[in-house]
């Protein structure tokens, strides 16, 4: 048996959340590879909304194991409020959840650091969470990180302090104030406890002995393509492999073993944070775009920057992770418009066509080429399979699968489980 693996191809918000509960059904397990807090994946079904960060989107799920992989880097207070949160749900999350022994902490200290690094960046911030994912996966590589397994070591608060001493040695450099420590601290030891509690496992041997039985697995990923660490438009990006290959490393699951790459993406595109964004618009069109899709950050309430469906990154993005089947995501916000445009190619200043990303484009130096196609301008509220579709959004649909060379399987036409279009 093979792992499955869904991921989003832009940057970010594409919708993961609901469509791993809307496909979870169909799988023994889920389980999420990178990234942590910084996440914010949407399931909404009979009525209710739920914002999850760290917990699969299984979770909801009765029959399914949900893991926390040892890519992921956790934060044991957002772990605790979470699984707080969940409590009204009646979720056994002694049966249903287990976390990886070997994913790597956040520490109060690292939430600190995300702070100062971003202040000392002035206007070349990233605009990060702020949830400290960027220094914990710098301690991660750089060798000095805390694992979920050391939080069981009876030296736990020695290896704490001395990670803490370093922090602090970094955070003085920056004049950052210490303040705030002590509370979080307190915060942070009493989340350490209930941790204690839970099903820490090495994931590795239980996600592969699950394959050998023949059980099926999906892997969720976080972020997006094109947040990827080497990947995406770096420095703006995100610290973790956001791709396919990083279900791998974040699961101890060979590259062999990986059957179908699902790839989300908007029927536009979104970025919340800095960085590039050849086709966002800064005008009426955009505003609209955010109000109708509710384009607003899951985990900060940032309002999401807006723009046109761009081509050359969503190509890029099917060729990094190896995509067999597309699931184009919020098809209803465009019911507002009577033209839609999509992004062709770039054209640089010096009047040179492309419709690659290469190392040297950055915002600056692209504008986009658009198709601009006739909308539905319609609603799709009673609207439950393909057939019926507008003709206009069939055609969208389908130009955009000749242009892409991946079949679209699903389209998505509102927030709710139900409102999800199988072809
Ligand atoms: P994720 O991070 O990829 O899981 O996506 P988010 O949950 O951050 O953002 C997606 C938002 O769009 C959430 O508020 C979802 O409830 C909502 N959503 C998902 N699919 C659809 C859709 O087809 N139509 C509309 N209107 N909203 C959707
Ligand atoms: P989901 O899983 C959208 C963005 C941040 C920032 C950059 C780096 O919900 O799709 P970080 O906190 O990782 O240091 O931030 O990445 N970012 C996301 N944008 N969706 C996310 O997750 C994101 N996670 C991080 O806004 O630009
Ligand atoms: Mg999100």
């Amino acid at each position: 048996m093979k792992m499955d693996v869904l991921l989003g191809l832009q940057w970010g918000d594409e919708g993961k959340g609901k469509i791993v509960d809307v496909l979870a059904p169909e799988y023994e397990i889920v389980a999420r590879f990178q990234g942590g807090p910084n996440a914010g994946h949407t399931l909404e079904f009979d009525g209710i909304k739920h914002v999850l960060h760290q917990i699969p989107s299984g979770i909801f799920r009765s029959q399914i194991l949900n893991i926390i992989g040892n890519g992921v880097v956790l934060d044991p207070i957002v772990l605790k409020r979470e699984i707080d949160g969940l409590g009204k749900f009646s979720i056994d999350y002694m049966k249903n959840l287990v976390i990886s022994k070997k994913a790597t902490i956040i520490i109060p200290t690292h939430k600190l650091l995300d702070a100062a690094l971003e202040q000392s960046k002035g206007d070349k911030k990233i605009g990060s969470t702020l949830k400290g994912i960027g220094p914990t996966y710098q301690d991660k590589i750089g060798r000095t990180a805390l694992r979920v397994g050391d939080i069981l070591s009876p030296d736990f608060k020695e290896k704490y302090e001395a990670l803490v001493a370093k922090h602090k040695t970094t955070l003085s450099f920056y004049s950052h104030p210490l303040d705030e420590l002590p509370g979080m601290e307190e915060q942070f030891f009493a989340a350490v406890e209930f941790f204690k509690t839970l099903n820490l496992i090495d994931s590795e041997y239980v996600v592969n002995d699950a394959l050998d039985s023949k059980k099926r697995i999906l892997a969720e990923g976080a972020q997006g393509s094109l947040l990827d660490v080497d990947f995406g438009s770096y420095p703006f990006v995100t610290s973790s492999s956001t791709m396919a290959a990083g279900a791998c490393t974040g699961l101890g699951v060979a590259p062999s073993k990986i059957g179908e790459v699902f790839g989300i993406f908007k029927a536009y595109c979104t970025r919340v944070g800095s960085g590039p964004f050849p086709t966002e618009l800064f005008d009426k069109d955009g505003e609209d775009m955010r109000k109708e899709g509710n384009e607003f950050g899951s985990t900060t309430g940032r309002p999401r920057r807006c723009g046109w469906l761009d081509l050359p990154a969503l190509r890029y993005s099917i060729m990094i992770n190896g995509v067999t089947q597309l699931f184009m995501m919020k098809g209803d916000v465009l019911n507002i418009f009577k033209e839609i445009k999509v992004c062709t190619h770039y054209v640089l200043p010096s009047g040179e066509k492309i419709d690659k990303l290469s190392f040297e484009i950055t915002e600056q130096d692209v504008s986009p080429v658009y198709k601009t196609m006739k909308g539905w301008n319609c609603s799709l509220e009673n609207i439950h399979s393909y057939e019926n579709f507008p003709a206009e959004l069939k055609e969208y649909v389908e130009y955009l699968e000749a242009e892409l060379n991946v079949p679209i399987k699903l389209v998505s036409v509102g927030p709710d489980r139900t409102q999800t279009i199988m072809r």
